[in-house]
């Protein structure tokens, strides 16, 4: 906002001199000067660095002190990549420009040749993330994620292969078994109430024969939109309550908090992947998983200010030696891990090709040959394959959750697409006698058109970023990128640009149709891009197509009635005209401010 530096200077020199010729003994005058220039001086503390990029030859927007550019962010009136998004908006004929999160000076990449320069040609210069993390305090931090150089790149080949398709397909049924758990639940909850409004209105239990409401109904799928709605919503953990209200239709359905829900399955589908043990996070709030994941995204006060602070100010959290990962997580998640390793080592449990089986092997393969280790390579401990399980548990939950939160207002707000994905399910199901398997799966092409287009408006990450490790020319310009210089890519406001998608808010699958034009390289990114981008990108996609095709053959999702002021869904059915509002609380990562939807049995 203020170009303070000089006219801090030049209010004190003003001060100064008026008080030299007219008021030398004024206590007034004097009061003036003596506040003046402790103004001067904070202002100047506060904006020390603001003309760093200026004085480079870089654009850069008008700051605040002490903030800098996130001012908003920091007040939670905007999502940090909703920020971000609004800077790539406004200034539209740049290719880069400066910002400074508090006092981390951040290049803002917006020309997508750029960021894919820096991500995959020049990636030399940009190994790290530029997560701060102190091994001491936070030996669980000690991730993919986090790591650095050199550590980093060992580690990253070690645990690579565990991804691969043949090792994925070995966890497939640990997947698939949890998500057909889920419909059962989600099935479950819907019958609880146990009364449902028949078609001409009167209450019949559901599992009375004939009743026209139970679960095997047939309704006609038009008369559905916007059917029935509980004014009952999601409890706590997102479990659903029964539906009271009927229009008379005799469905079943409820109004449920869908983050909430759907993060019970993928905590769940994620477990016995990393951890080699069954949760029950889809069932009980205070299953252990719920209640160390509860600890970790506890909303408190004190929570959302170190997360915002370790986000944009890491010197503040090493300084005061904050934690990253809460002591209770760590140490159930420690705990867990090291128990499993001893009951596998010493035979008490099977092996169940986990995460767990694999590392375990890559350790035994490096200690049975005796493999020489350098001083920058990550000896394969305990407390390293504890922390890659909790990254692992972690991006399992979070981001493929939010995405399916995402995916389900949509699809709730697009019956068409819905229908469309129901039938393309059915029809391939069909060819393969109704049993779901790893190659299933890669048959859904209008599914991952719809995955697509749902991580194009709504990516986890909505802006990705690179610390600069060695000093880089921008190419074409004379504008050295110093080392320790967050570059930090938009993608949100990339993914939403009018430039690169025609009618860029909308939700439209079929723009990701074979033959139709895509987007040039850096502009499509939800997964990252170059040696750094996202490991468990083919993970996320089986755990979110399992989801889908268990789900959408049972269940319908339709709007829920606007419910809370602000609501995100609007009730009357029609085209959308901007996306759903993300919950600004979150600085890091993208949620819906309200994931509230009807779920009805077909
Ligand atoms: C919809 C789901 C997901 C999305 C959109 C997503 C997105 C991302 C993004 C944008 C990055 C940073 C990439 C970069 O800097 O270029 C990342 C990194 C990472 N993700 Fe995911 N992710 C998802 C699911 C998962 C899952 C299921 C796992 C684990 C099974 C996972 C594990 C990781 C790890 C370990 C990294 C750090 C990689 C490294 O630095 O080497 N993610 N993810």
């Amino acid at each position: 906002m203020f170009g303070f530096k000089r006219s801090s200077v030049q209010l004190v020199v003003m001060l100064a001199w008026l008080l030299r010729y007219y008021t030398f003994g004024s206590i007034v005058l004097w009061s003036i000067f003596a506040c003046g220039l402790s103004l001067a001086v904070v202002l100047a503390i506060t904006t020390y660095d603001h003309d760093y990029w200026t004085s480079r030859g870089v654009f850069s927007p008008p700051a605040w002190p002490v903030v800098g550019h996130i001012l908003s962010v920091v007040m939670f009136k905007e999502q940090g990549g909703m920020c971000f998004k609004r800077i790539y908006d406004t200034y539209k004929d740049k290719r880069f420009l400066g910002c400074h999160q508090f006092y981390q000076r951040t290049l803002v990449v917006r020309d997508p040749e750029l960021i894919r320069r820096v991500c995959v040609n020049d990636f030399q210069h940009f190994t790290d993330r530029g997560f701060f993390f102190n091994k001491d305090v936070d030996p669980l931090a000690g991730s993919v994620l986090f790591l650095r150089g050199n550590e980093w790149k060992r580690l990253r080949a070690k645990i690579s292969p565990i991804f691969s398709p043949n090792k994925l397909r070995g966890m497939f049924p640990l997947i698939e078994n949890t998500a057909e758990e889920f419909v059962t639940r989600v099935k479950d909850l819907l019958s609880q109430s146990n009364k449902v409004t028949t078609k001409n209105g009167t209450v019949k239990p559901v599992d009375q024969p004939n009743g026209v409401g139970n679960e095997s109904s047939v309704v006609d799928s038009e008369k559905l939109v916007g059917a029935t709605q509980s004014d009952k919503v999601a409890t706590k953990n997102g479990t659903i309550k029964p539906a009271e209200q009927s229009n008379g239709l005799g469905i079943v359905s409820s109004v449920v908090d869908s983050e909430k829900l759907v993060g019970g399955y993928t905590a769940d589908a994620i477990v016995p992947c990393a951890f080699g043990l069954k949760s029950n996070v889809m069932y009980n709030e205070d299953d252990p998983f719920a209640v160390a994941l509860h600890a970790f995204y506890e909303m408190s006060l004190f929570n959302i200010f170190e997360k915002t602070m370790r986000q944009f100010w890491p010197a503040f959290v090493l300084f005061f030696r904050m934690r990253i990962i809460p002591k209770k997580t760590h140490d159930f998640f420690y705990n867990i891990v090291t128990s499993v390793l001893r009951a596998r080592e010493e035979g008490v449990q099977e092996k169940r090709g986990d995460f767990i089986d694999m590392v375990m092997a890559l350790r035994n393969d490096e200690t049975n040959n005796n493999c020489k280790k350098d001083q920058e390579d990550v000896e394969i401990t305990d407390m390293v394959i504890s922390a890659n399980a909790f990254i692992i548990f972690l991006g399992g939950f979070e981001t493929t959750s939010s995405t399916l939160a995402f995916l389900f207002l949509e699809l709730a707000a697009n019956q068409e697409v819905q229908e469309k994905l129901r039938s393309e399910i059915r029809e391939v199901l069909a060819r393969h006698d109704g049993r779901i398997s790893y190659e299933l799966l890669q048959e859904l092409g209008y599914m991952e058109m719809v995955i697509q287009e749902t991580l194009r408006l709504y990516p986890p990450f909505p802006s990705i970023q690179r610390m600069c490790t060695k000093d880089y020319v921008i190419p074409d310009t004379n504008t050295v990128v110093e080392r320790g210089t967050i570059v930090l890519f938009p993608t949100l406001g990339i993914q939403r640009d009018e430039q690169y998608f025609e009618n860029a808010s909308a939700f439209i699958p079929e723009r990701w149709s074979e033959g139709s034009p895509q987007p040039p390289p850096g502009v499509y990114m939800p997964f990252g891009d170059g040696p750094r981008y996202c490991i468990g990108k083919r993970f996320a996609l089986i755990q979110m197509k399992c989801c889908l095709v268990r789900l959408l053959q049972h269940i319908r999702i339709t709007p829920a009635p606007r419910l809370r002021p602000g609501a995100n869904m609007a009730p009357a059915p029609g085209p959308r005209l901007e996306p759903f509002i993300a919950d600004p609380r979150s600085p890091l990562t993208l949620h819906p401010a309200d994931s509230l939807v009807t779920l009805s049995l077909l």
